[in-house]
Order: C-alpha cells, then sequence, then structure tokens
C-alpha cells in the first residue's frame, strides 16, 4: 500500500448495443483499464463500471429492420461487447445495460427531482414528422439541398460541402430517410432541461482543476456560446424509459446513459452486497469518482451530466478525462481501406497485448488524436517487448536453470543498480497517475535498455565457460532476472496477461507495486518459456485484408 487507501469509481463510456466494437473504442476501454490496474495494483479499492447503451431511435430501427425486439438486439450486442473486452483484458466490475429496472427506477426519481426543483421546462415544437412511417424524425433522419450552397442530398441538421448549419426545415426539397416521403411540420410538447440554471456552479466546478486544460478551454467557449435549454423527451414510437405521467414521450436516450453508471452500481452491490449508489454519488460522500470518455461526448459529460447530478442532489465527479480519437496510418479509420478494425477481427490475428502496449506507448492526458501506425506497431513490439524487455529474462534464465538447478544466489550481484530501478517507481507512478502513459513506458523502456548493457557488460556467456567464474554467473543472472521482475512491476498494468505468465516462471505469487522492495533471492525459478513472439507484417497485412473482406460483406 502507498498512502491511505483511496476509495474510487471509475467508468468508461457506455457503448451503443448495435455495432461492434472496434480499434477506436478500445483507445478508451485500455486507456481506462490500464489506470483501474495501476490503481489496484497500489492497492486502492477500485470499482470499474461499464454498460450497454440500449436506447435511442438507431436501435429501435435496427432490431426492426432485423425484425427483432430492440431487447434481443442489445442483449446480443451486450454478449458480444463483453466478449470482446474480455479479450483485450477490460477487467470490468460489471457490465451492465441501460434498458433495466434498476436504471428506470434512478431515472424516473432523478427526474422526479428536477421537475420538483423547477428544472424541467414544457414547450411545444414543430418538427419534421414522417406521416408513412408515423413518426417524427431526428434530424439526421431527413437529408435534402443544402440552402445554403445548393448541395444535394445533404444532412439535416449540417451541409457537409459548405458546412453551415441550419435545421431540417430550412432544406430545400427535404426527404426522410425512412421512407423517401416529404416529411411535414407537426407540433409537440417536449420536456426540456434548464441546464442555464447550473451555469454558477458548472463554472465553479470547471476551476476546480476536474478537467485537464484542453477541456476547461472547451468548457469556456460553451459558456460564452450560452447554456440553452435541453430537449429530454422524445415522442413515441421510441425506444426508451416512458415519461411518467405521459401516454407517448420517452426519455431522450442521452439523458438515462449517463445514470447508466450509476444502475450498473446499483446492480452489482445488489449482487455482492458491496457499497451503492449513496456512497459513491451522494452529495457527501468521500470517494472518487472518474468518467473516462472521448471528445465527441464531452458536452454530455462536463455539462449536462454533472448540471443534472446537481438538480437531483447527488454529488458531481472528480474527474472528467477526456482521450482523442483514433486515426490509422494519419488518416480516420476507414471501411474501405480496411482500417476499421473490430476487436474481434484483430483478436483472431493479434496478440490483444500488443495493443495495449502500443497505446500505452502513445497515450497521454490530452485531447490530441492517437495514431495507429501499423508499421511502427510491428517495430515496436518487436523492439520493445520481444527485443529489450522479454529479452532480459530470457538471456538469465537458462543459466539459472541449467548451472544452478533453478535457484536464484542469495545476493545481488549489483544492489545500488537495484535500488535505482526501485527508486524509479516513484516517477513511474506519477505518469500512470496523471495518464501519461507514454512518458512511463519511455521510462520503463530507459531502464530495460540499462538492464541490458549491464548484461552485455558481465557477459554471463563467456564467464560460464569457467568453472570458477560460475558463483558470478549466478549473481549476474539473478540480478539481471531481478531487474526484469521490477520492470515487470511497472508494465502489469499495460501488459496483465504477460505478467500473470511472468509471475509463475518467477515463482513467487502475485507482484504489487511495492514487491520489488524485497529482491528474489535463494529461492527457485520455475523453467522460462518464452513470453511473447515476434510480430510479422504479414499477420497484420492478413488482419486489414479480413477487415476489408468483412466491409465487403
Ligand atoms: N453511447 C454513447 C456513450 C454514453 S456514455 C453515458 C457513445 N457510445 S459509442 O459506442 O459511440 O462510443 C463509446 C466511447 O468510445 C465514446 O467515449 C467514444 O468517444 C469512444 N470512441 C468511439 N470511437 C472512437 C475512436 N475512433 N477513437 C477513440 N475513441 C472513440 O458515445
Ligand atoms: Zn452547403
Amino acid at each position: 500500500m502507498s498512502g491511505a487507501q483511496r476509495n474510487i469509481l471509475v467508468t468508461s463510456a457506455l457503448p451503443y448495443a448495435n455495432g461492434p466494437i472496434h480499434i477506436g473504442h478500445l483507445v478508451e476501454y485500455l486507456q481506462t483499464d490500464i489506470w483501474v490496474r495501476f490503481q489496484r495494483l497500489r492497492g486502492h479499492a477500485v470499482t470499474y463500471l461499464c454498460a450497454s447503451d440500449a436506447h435511442g431511435t438507431p436501435i429501435m430501427l435496427k432490431a426492426r429492420e432485423q425484425g427483432i425486439d430492440p431487447e434481443e438486439l442489445v442483449e446480443t450486442f451486450r454478449a458480444e461487447h463483453r466478449r470482446d473486452f474480455s479479450h483485450f483484458g477490460v477487467d470490468f466490475d460489471n457490465y451492465y445495460t441501460t434498458h433495466s429496472d434498476e436504471n428506470r427506477e434512478l431515472v424516473e426519481s432523478i427526474y422526479a427531482s428536477l421537475d420538483a426543483g423547477g428544472y424541467i421546462a414544457r414547450r411545444t415544437i414543430r418538427q419534421a414528422y414522417d406521416e408513412q412511417e408515423g413518426m417524427f424524425l431526428p434530424d439526421r433522419f431527413v437529408r435534402g439541398t443544402c440552402p445554403h450552397c445548393g448541395a444535394e442530398d445533404q444532412h439535416g441538421d449540417n451541409c457537409e460541402v459548405c458546412s453551415r448549419t441550419y435545421t431540417p426545415a430550412d432544406l430545400i426539397n427535404p426527404r426522410s430517410i425512412l421512407s423517401d416521403t416529404t416529411p411535414v411540420e407537426r407540433d409537440s410538447e417536449h420536456y426540456f432541461f434548464r441546464l442555464g440554471e447550473f451555469e454558477d456552479s458548472l463554472r465553479q466546478w470547471t476551476r476546480s482543476g476536474v478537467l485537464d486544460e484542453g477541456v476547461a478551454k472547451k468548457l469556456d467557449e460553451w459558456f460564452e456560446a450560452g447554456l440553452q435549454d435541453w430537449d429530454i423527451s422524445r415522442d413515441a414510437p421510441y425506444f426508451g424509459f416512458r415519461i411518467p405521467g405521459t401516454k407517448d414521450k420517452y426519455f431522450y436516450v442521452w439523458l438515462d446513459a449517463p445514470v447508466g453508471y450509476m444502475a450498473s452500481l446499483a446492480n452489482l452491490a445488489a449482487r455482492n452486497g458491496s457499497p451503492g449508489v449513496d456512497h459513491y454519488f451522494g452529495r457527501d460522500s468521500t470517494s472518487e469518482l472518474y468518467h473516462f470518455i472521448g471528445k465527441d461526448i464531452a458536452y454530455f459529460h462536463t455539462l449536462f451530466w454533472p448540471a443534472v447530478l446537481e438538480g437531483a442532489g447527488y454529488r458531481k465527479p472528480s474527474g472528467v478525462f477526456v482521450h482523442g480519437f483514433l486515426t490509422v496510418n494519419g488518416q480516420k479509420m476507414s471501411k474501405s481501406r480496411g482500417t476499421f478494425v473490430s476487436a474481434a477481427t484483430y483478436a483472431e490475428h493479434l496478440n490483444p497485448e500488443y495493443l495495449r502496449y502500443y497505446y500505452a506507448c502513445k497515450l497521454g492526458p490530452g485531447l490530441d488524436d492517437i495514431d495507429l501506425n501499423l508499421e511502427d506497431f510491428v517495430n515496436r513490439t518487436n523492439a520493445d517487448l520481444v527485443g529489450k524487455f522479454v529479452n532480459i529474462a530470457s538471456r538469465c534464465a537458462g543459466f539459472i536453470t541449467r548451472s544452478f538447478d533453478g535457484r536464484l544466489a542469495a545476493a545481488l550481484d549489483d544492489q545500488p543498480l537495484y535500488e535505482e530501478f526501485v527508486g524509479a517507481g516513484k516517477q513511474i507512478a506519477a505518469c500512470y497517475e496523471s495518464r501519461e502513459y507514454g512518458k512511463a513506458v519511455r521510462e520503463i523502456m530507459a531502464l530495460a535498455d540499462r538492464a541490458n548493457q549491464y548484461i552485455d557488460e558481465h557477459k554471463p556467456w563467456v564467464l560460464a565457460k569457467d568453472p570458477d567464474s560460475l558463483p558470478r554467473v549466478q549473481g549476474i543472472c539473478t540480478q539481471g532476472l531481478n531487474l526484469f521482475r521490477v520492470l515487470l512491476t511497472y508494465l502489469k498494468p499495460v501488459l496483465p496477461e504477460l505478467a500473470g505468465e511472468a509471475e509463475r516462471f518467477l515463482a513467487a505469487g502475485k507482484l504489487h507495486w511495492v514487491s520489488p522492495t524485497e529482491p528474489l533471492l535463494d529461492r527457485p525459478i520455475e523453467k522460462f518459456k518464452p513470453l511473447v513472439t515476434r510480430v510479422d507484417d504479414q499477420v497484420v497485412a492478413a488482419m486489414i485484408e479480413a477487415s476489408k473482406r468483412e466491409q465487403a460483406g
């Protein structure tokens, strides 16, 4: 344990249950999982939650298209997503769903508090309506000619040619993408959350150090633009929770989605008796609450969600950690180029731990997009993991097994060098804590270079030829393996699978962050088995080809 034990609740965004998890999503789930594993390794109590985001028009329509209930579609994707995440070692305590009784009850009670507090307004709005389908059309479901530049077949809310924004009513020759008929304008009463009421407390919260600079800047822009009322209702037909007291109005998916974090917690607590919603979300909670999200959903998590929490009498998050988007070879993921790689396809071809390592190399605390360069991915995996890190162990283990009956020496060969490695842990921990994973990995690899250099200098393979030098050989290899063990501890949040295998080989139980304080001496190790294999360009190329084929259908 390093200092007092912290009580931490961590979430990743809830994936929509209507498509596969892909390597873009994985930036977030791997970033979060590494942080969670790091905190646990330090001895802190962490609960890591996620769930399927089940509601909304796209899911309703996709289910209809397949001729199944939306519930069934959601459960199918939920099972698939859980499987994908487990392949990548993402270690959730619970992976629930927003379409649950817990979520319905929480949303209803939050809505009742907001209404009682005077934070809900009711107003009639005009909206595009598809008479053939019998439903109101979200902006994205209307297309037509841009009223500004005349470009044809543009979205209902913005033009991809001239980038200007407008409403579907402004489009020339608007069409419903569902029926290809011309939508009509129709009135409907909608419910609004009065976000502006929370401006002062949101500004205060923003400045209290809960957001990184880049995100805080974005918020300032949004404050400048003014906080508008937020439309939280949708008319039937809609897949979601009906608003109590209405016949045909539903909560907009984005109202109940973040409440899904709470519902996942409530479900976990009910199953294993662990602390529940009040403990983590109560006004006076002393535990920490962090949301990891992508930059596209920052508005929901840094404005709407904290305001909803406040309005309903809950605490606000201790931090919202926002990451950028994945590019592949410097470009947006592309189905035709085969770089839109699903988690499942990746895992069929390559070791998930390599992607964990690569993303760790690339990740920092900011909003910058991160690039997966496939050539660099191959080189780095081979150079760092195979060539540097695991190489330390493979160079030393054989001598211990063959010449010393698998037993480590009783003393280190170079105590000061060992202590230097242990001392570096402080700085590396600070990097993980602040989500500077790239920096942490660079420090660890610099130490790996030092360890290899140490072995090169002492040349155990030369000494081993001279019987008188054998005790030295045992000491040098014991030193090397202990240096490896320190670095293994530092990399354990990134490479949990490899760490597990190496722990078996070192035969001294599970590593904790403080384990290296005591070196392994005068004790047996198991026979060494190769922990990683080189990545071959051909396998990466095969993965890209497989992705192309999948997209082609
Ligand atoms: N359902 C909402 C989140 C609700 S949270 C209460 C959603 N789902 S999503 O499936 O579209 O995205 C889930 C997370 O993955 C989001 O944080 C999103 O930013 C992230 N990513 C999705 N594609 C991504 C990339 N290409 N790159 C990096 N992160 C990406 O949004
Ligand atoms: Zn235009």
